[in-house]
Order: C-alpha cells, then sequence, then structure tokens
C-alpha cells in the first residue's frame, strides 16, 4: 500500500444499523455489503456477531459471499465476544476481529467499574485471544478523545505489543474538535513506539457536525485509516461520512495529498441503496448525495454555471455516479441495455428475478415516458428476493371529502384468488384493512413513509413500511404511480416476508 493511501473501512453495517429506523435484514446486508464490495471499500464492518444470531448470521453470510474487502467483526474485549467473532467472519478471505474496551475515566468508572490497570489487563488479553484467530487485528480505545492522554497511549502501547495491526482512535461521543484530535493524533503518532506496519486510524461521531473535520485533521496528523459510513448513518447524530471524506480527500488533494481507493462513480448508487433498504433518504441539502448538491438555483450561480461549470463547481455529478442526463430508458430499450443497466446499478439480477423486473419495467415504461434510474432502483427493491407468497391481483378504491374511503382488493394466495373489501379512515387505510382479511396479518404497522421517488406529475411514489408480527420487524417497499397500489404492495410485500420468515423458521403458520 502506498504511503499516502488512505484505509477506508465501512461500518455502514454495524456502526450505521445501530441508528434508529436503520436495522437491516440479512438479505439487505447482503445486497448492501455486495455494494460496499463495488464501491472498493478496503475494509467492512460487517456486524457485532455476539449481539444476536442475526447479527452472527449477518456476518457470516457476508464473510461466505462478498470479495474483495476484508470482512470485519465487532468483539469486545472477552474471549467470549472474540470466539464468536472469529467463527462469524471464519469463511472470509481476508478477515478481521476489531476488539475494543473503554479508556476514559468516567467509562472505567460508572460503566467497566475497573481501574486503569485491570483494563489494561483486558485489553492485553482482548488482543492476545484475537491474534489467536486472524493476523489482522483492529484494537479500539473507547472513548478516546475524553481520555487522559498518557493512559491512552499506554493502552495503545499495550495492544501494538501484543500484535495489533491496526489502532483505532474513536470519538464516541462525537466531542473533539479538529485542533484537539490534530494534537492527539500527533501526540500518538510521535510516542507510541513498533507503530511501522501499524494503521492509525479514526473513528468519528458527527453530535457537533465535526466528524468529517476532525476526521481530516487526523489524517493531516498521520492517521491511515478512517471509519465511515454510506450517507453518514450511525449513533445519534451518526458517523464521518464515507460521501464526504472520500471526497474531501480527492477534490483537496492539492493540500491533503492523500488517496483511496474508492470507485467514485459507485458513491451515488451506493447512497440511493441504502436510502431504499432503510427507508431513510437523506436530506435534500447533503453533500455530495443529497438532491440539491449539485443544482444552482441563483441566477448568477446559473449564469456562471452556464458559462463556465467552473465557476461554482468543484466537481461534477457524473464523479459520484449521477448521471448528468437522468433520463435513462424508455419502452423501446432492449433486454441488453436493461441487463446493463441493471448492472451499472449494482443489482446484476439473472434468470427470473431478471425476467420480472424487465417486465414490469417495461409495464412501467408504458405509463411513464421517462424512466429514471431510481425508478429501476424501486422496481428491483419491490421485485427481488422475495418469495412471494400474496401478490397483488387488482385493487380499486373510492375516496373522497364526502365519501366513506373503502377499497376492494384481489390478492393470490399460492395463485389461489382471494378477494375482500374495508373501510378505513384513508384510502390506504382500507385497502391495508382488505389485505388483512385475505392474508390474516394480524401485526401492527409500525411505519410508513412515503416519497415521491421521481420529480413531475407522473411522478412514482415510493412507499415503504415497516410491520411488526409476534415481535418479527420486518421493511419492504413498493412503488407505483399510484401511491395507493405502492402502499399496497408495500404492505403485500411485507407480509410475504413474515411469512417467509416464519416458514423458513419452521414455526407453526401465523398468516390464515
Ligand atoms: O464509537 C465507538 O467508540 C465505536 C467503537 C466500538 C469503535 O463504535
Ligand atoms: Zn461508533
Amino acid at each position: 500500500m502506498s504511503k499516502n493511501q488512505i484505509v477506508i473501512f465501512d461500518t455502514t453495517l454495524r456502526d450505521g444499523e445501530q441508528s434508529p429506523g436503520c436495522s437491516m435484514n440479512l438479505e439487505e446486508k447482503l445486497r448492501m455489503a455486495q455494494q460496499l464490495a463495488h464501491l472498493k471499500v478496503d475494509v467492512i464492518e460487517a456486524g457485532f456477531p455476539i449481539a444476536s444470531p442475526g447479527d452472527f448470521d449477518a456476518v457470516q453470510a457476508i464473510a461466505k459471499e462478498v470479495k474483495g474487502p476484508v470482512i470485519c467483526g465487532l468483539a469486545r474485549a472477552n474471549k467470549k465476544d472474540i470466539e464468536r467473532c472469529a467463527h462469524a467472519i471464519e469463511p472470509a478471505k481476508k478477515k478481521r476481529i476489531h476488539t475494543f474496551i473503554s479508556s476514559s475515566d468516567i467509562h472505567l468508572k460508572y460503566q467497566l467499574k475497573k481501574s486503569r490497570e485491570e483494563v489494561l489487563e483486558h485489553a492485553k488479553a482482548a488482543v492476545k485471544q484475537a491474534k489467536k484467530w486472524t493476523d489482522d487485528v483492529e484494537f479500539s480505545a473507547m472513548d478516546a478523545t475524553r481520555s487522559d492522554w498518557d493512559y491512552l497511549r499506554q493502552m495503545f502501547q499495550v495492544a501494538i505489543d501484543h500484535g495489533a495491526t491496526t489502532l483505532n482512535i474513536p470519538d464516541t461521543v462525537g466531542y473533539t474538535i479538529p485542533s484537539e484530535f490534530y494534537e492527539l493524533v500527533s501526540y500518538l503518532n510521535a510516542q507510541l513506539k513498533g507503530l511501522k506496519g501499524v494503521n492509525l486510524s479514526v473513528h468519528c461521531h458527527n453530535d457537533l457536525g465535526l466528524a468529517v473535520a476532525n476526521s481530516l485533521a487526523a489524517i493531516e496528523a498521520g492517521a491511515t485509516q478512517v471509519e465511515c459510513t454510506v450517507n453518514g448513518i450511525g449513533e445519534r447524530a451518526g458517523n464521518c461520512s464515507l460521501e464526504e471524506i472520500v471526497m474531501a480527500l480527492h477534490v483537496r488533494q492539492d493540500q491533503l495529498n492523500r488517496q483511496t481507493k474508492i470507485k467514485k462513480d459507485q458513491i451515488y448508487p451506493a447512497s440511493k441503496l441504502l436510502s431504499s433498504i432503510t427507508g431513510i433518504s437523506v436530506q435534500p441539502n447533503k453533500a455530495i448525495v443529497g438532491e440539491n448538491a449539485f443544482a444552482h438555483e441563483s441566477g448568477i450561480h446559473q449564469d456562471g454555471v452556464l458559462k463556465n461549470k467552473l465557476t461554482y463547481e468543484i466537481m461534477t455529478p457524473a464523479t459520484v455516479g449521477i448521471s448528468k442526463n437522468k433520463i435513462v430508458m424508455g419502452k423501446h430499450s432492449g433486454r441488453h441495455a436493461f441487463r446493463e443497466k441493471l448492472k451499472e446499478l449494482g443489482y446484476p439480477l439473472t434468470g427470473d428475478d431478471f425476467q420480472t423486473v424487465f417486465e414490469e419495467f417495461i409495464l412501467l415504461a408504458d405509463v411513464k415516458k421517462e424512466v429514471y434510474d431510481e425508478d429501476i432502483i424501486a422496481l428491483v427493491d419491490t421485485r427481488i428476493h422475495e418469495e412471494q407468497r400474496f401478490e397483488l391481483e387488482a385493487i380499486q378504491v373510492s375516496s373522497g371529502n364526502f365519501a366513506v374511503p373503502a377499497a376492494t382488493v384481489s390478492v393470490l394466495d399460492n395463485g389461489e384468488l382471494k378477494k375482500a373489501a374495508a373501510f378505513g379512515d384513508g384510502p390506504v387505510d382500507a385497502a391495508f384493512q382488505a389485505i388483512k382479511e385475505i392474508t390474516g396479518f394480524n401485526g401492527v404497522l409500525k411505519k410508513f413513509v412515503v416519497n415521491a421517488i421521481t420529480g413531475g406529475t407522473d411522478a412514482q411514489g415510493g412507499v415503504f413500511v415497516t410491520i411488526e408480527d409476534q415481535g418479527r420487524v420486518v421493511r419492504a417497499t413498493g412503488s407505483h404511480t399510484d401511491i395507493v397500489v405502492a402502499s399496497a404492495q408495500a404492505f403485500i410485500a411485507a407480509i410475504n416476508r413474515i411469512a417467509f420468515y416464519n416458514r423458513s423458521d419452521d414455526r407453526p403458520e401465523k398468516l390464515i
């Protein structure tokens, strides 16, 4: 690795997944991990295997199936966590155990209830234990930025001396500021012995909106790895955003003189994929990937950009994978072009999956003049990886300011046609009541989000639902030019997931 190369450690699937509303199921994590591999991140932190059987399975599936990046799992500094982590990442060609323990007096006193000496012993034992499973061991001193610097140095020295190959300095509570963090990283860089061949890493939270600035300051002080997440998701206010740090390094190479291996044109598809999986869109003014990141509104700016883009644009949308001409496909596009487009968007579908999505696309292209990348992503999301026990056949609703909203819905249940009619508080509620009656779904609708996926009055509506049934939470999306149809699709897709998971668990059939 070149001296000026920054290792991009992506923790979207671990720290990112800890953000409210961002939890993902195994299939969603796998899909996101494949996109992270297309993006060419160096390390994927795939999860925290001891946290739950689901986390373990997801880390193991990613370790088995995702090629390219190092696959990393998180473990507290104890034998049980480390062993569980080691088993989960075992199938990966390149694997890392990331073990951590707190270093601040506040955490030692109130959380760990241990002395500094005891904690040093735990750190030492954890690194030694992890080294038995893999050579690639990362050690983090949690709450590093609120720790006594000399104690932090001692802790990292112990970690190096026992074989840690990456030392991570987390700003766990997003407390530090760039000048202070620069000093801390410089201090550790100067004081630690045996750092040659060891990565100095930073992991910044965004509580004061400084995660990217702090990470850049750390890089200037000699950090060689940055931990970050797509769209900056993560605990509380989130983590350092991958797209922002990567593009800052790229655009300001003149000052920073560092490179990453990131395939920048995969940044926007990664951001979109994550939003479509979690149902959480980035704010319009979000740097790099927000709706307005490249929109010039003021007359002076528009005038300048028309004369020469350099007047007001420091990077092009195309660099980060936003197609200049967003109109990508129409009803005359053939199978070949569609297959290529899917590949470009990070969905190399084959067989029946491809056929189904292609047919959906042709139907959509018939009712919608212009089909955008986002439309296609929405179609794929609705269709793939679902075992469709229930299929929406037809839906009709009546509503209005003087009518009681009513819906008549027909659904195929494993091919058998079933119908129901219901009233509701609105057309969507009425449709959901009818669907519940048909499917026997008895759980709770926990979240219902509607987005206009694309602009214009012929925009597709994207609907995102989260439902819960007997402790199992699933999410699904639907998209259609008619918002009630999109809602019904999303609801049925989620019920299909519940049915699928129940069946694969060999649990008693709860639906019907
Ligand atoms: O924020 C933090 O301190 C963490 C550690 C586990 C690295 O996420
Ligand atoms: Zn964190």
